[in-house]
């Protein structure tokens, strides 16, 4: 099956062509292109074998919508403390997410739920840990920039905010080339765009596994990653069932391509009837449906070593205990107020049915999971804070 999809990705990365050559520098600026001529204008960096992004017609990529939206990734001014960015939560070390079990806001509220990565964000065709109806960047940003419950930036939709970013001749300037036709460049709506173009350069796909199996490097993985690999894609642990194709995931879009949206219920908790705590429910939140309860999104896997703890609550600290919660099925917790037998739920995904694995095999496989990490999209730079300076507070 993945040799099948490695084909279809083949052929899709041959209608795509290699990267195209750079349009004119800054080809927005000229007010005469028309916002097809400036979609093809942009120069995708895409890792061998990535299909091209979807990108919605009213916020075609440009090189330099790029540059502000990752000036204000990085920008503190864009929360009501002056000190929390996008940036603080998503950190590019840890492939931009922020190392804790649950997410803490600007005024120090706990957030219900982990911190996700922002690794190759543009496919998700469904984003946040649960929710299958949205599907733009440009949308969910509102969410961490504006949201009260729980407050993660507590930004007021107020243009007095606009008027602090007005003031700084940079990002002005920036505005200013990346709207060109815009007379009001400075709004909240080319905010939350150029935020969006930016996310959607976030682009993970140089791991030693890339480099073995798109590359045929053979060294790139030791033989303990070879035979983790596998096992991940066999029938017996069914992992890659549901952390599918190039990424690693749940249901990706591309150009031209648009998956139908998935949850799952891994058997996390088991209350009582399958119930999950009522302070995080996932999909059954929202669909109010008995069979929905626990159903959240199966996050990308790339990178998965520097994400940790894992799952929506953080929950789970090490990638030993996620193999092993797997195993049996579904998580026993014994004492407390969570306890319960996952395994047992009557909602759990039927596609978890419990494995054994010996020491070894166990070993195997997080090996495996670990050559998934992409150190240069770690550390590279033009995804990094801009430099520091009075008038710009990144980072
Ligand atoms: C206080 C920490 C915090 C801050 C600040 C924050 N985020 Fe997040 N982010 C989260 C958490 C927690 C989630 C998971 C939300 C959920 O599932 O309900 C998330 C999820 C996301 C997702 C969904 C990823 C996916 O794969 O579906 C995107 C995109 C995102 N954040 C972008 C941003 C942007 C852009 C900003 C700045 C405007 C931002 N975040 C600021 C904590 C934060
Ligand atoms: C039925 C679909 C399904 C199968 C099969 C599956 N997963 Fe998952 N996986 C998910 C979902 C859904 C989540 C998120 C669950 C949650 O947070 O409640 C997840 C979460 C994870 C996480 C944590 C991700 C993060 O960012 O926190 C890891 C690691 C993981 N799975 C690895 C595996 C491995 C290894 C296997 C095979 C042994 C596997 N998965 C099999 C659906 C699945």
């Amino acid at each position: 099956m993945l040799l099948a999809g490695t084909i279809v990705l083949a052929v899709l990365w041959l209608r795509v062509g290699p990267q195209r050559a750079r349009g004119p520098a800054a080809a927005e600026e000229s007010p005469s292109l028309d916002h097809e001529e400036t979609v093809t204008a942009f120069s995708w960096q895409l890792p061998p074998t990535f299909p091209e992004p979807t990108v919605p017609p009213d916020n075609p990529m440009s090189e330099v919508k790029v540059q502000l939206g990752r000036h204000l990734f990085y920008d503190v001014r864009l929360s009501a403390t002056g000190d929390v960015s996008c940036g603080t939560c998503h950190r590019q070390e840890l492939a931009f997410t922020d190392g804790r079990a649950q997410a803490v806001g600007a005024t120090g509220e706990v957030h219900r739920r982990s911190a996700m990565s922002l690794a190759n964000v543009a496919y998700n065709r469904h984003l946040t840990w649960a929710d299958p109806h949205l599907d733009r960047l440009e949308e969910q940003l509102l969410t961490p920039l504006f949201g009260r419950h729980p407050i993660e930036m507590g930004l007021k939709r107020d243009p007095a905010v606009l008027d602090v970013l007005a003031v700084d001749v940079e990002l002005n300037q920036l505005f200013d080339a990346a709207f060109p036709n815009d007379p009001k460049p400075i709004s909240f709506v080319n905010l939350g765009r150029a935020l969006a173009a930016f996310q959607r350069t976030l682009l993970s796909g140089s791991s030693p596994f890339d480099q073995y199996w798109h590359q045929g490097q053979d060294n790139a993985l030791s033989s303990a990653q070879k035979r983790g690999m596998k096992l991940f894609f066999s029938r017996r642990l069914s992992c890659s069932e549901c952390h599918q194709g190039f990424n690693f995931s749940g249901p990706v879009n591309y150009r031209g391509h648009r998956e139908n949206p998935q949850l799952h219920n891994t058997g996390l908790y088991n209350l009582t009837d399958g119930a999950y705590p009522s302070s995080d429910q996932g999909l059954f939140e929202t669909t109010g449906r008995a069979q929905d309860m626990g159903r959240f999104r199966a996050p990308t896997l790339r990178n998965i070593a520097v994400t940790g703890p894992y799952m929506h609550d953080g929950s789970i600290a090490t990638l030993e205990d996620v193999i092993d919660h797997y195993a049996v099925g579904g998580r026993h917790i014994r004492h407390g107020q969570m306890a319960g037998d996952g395994s047992k739920s009557p909602w759990k995904s039927d596609r978890l049915h419990g494995f054994v694995l010996t020491a070894q095999e166990k070993g195997d496989l997080v090996d495996f999971l670990r050559c998934l990490t992409d150190q240069a999209f770690l550390v590279d730079p033009q995804l990094a804070p801009p430099k520091k300076s009075a008038t710009h507070p990144y980072g």
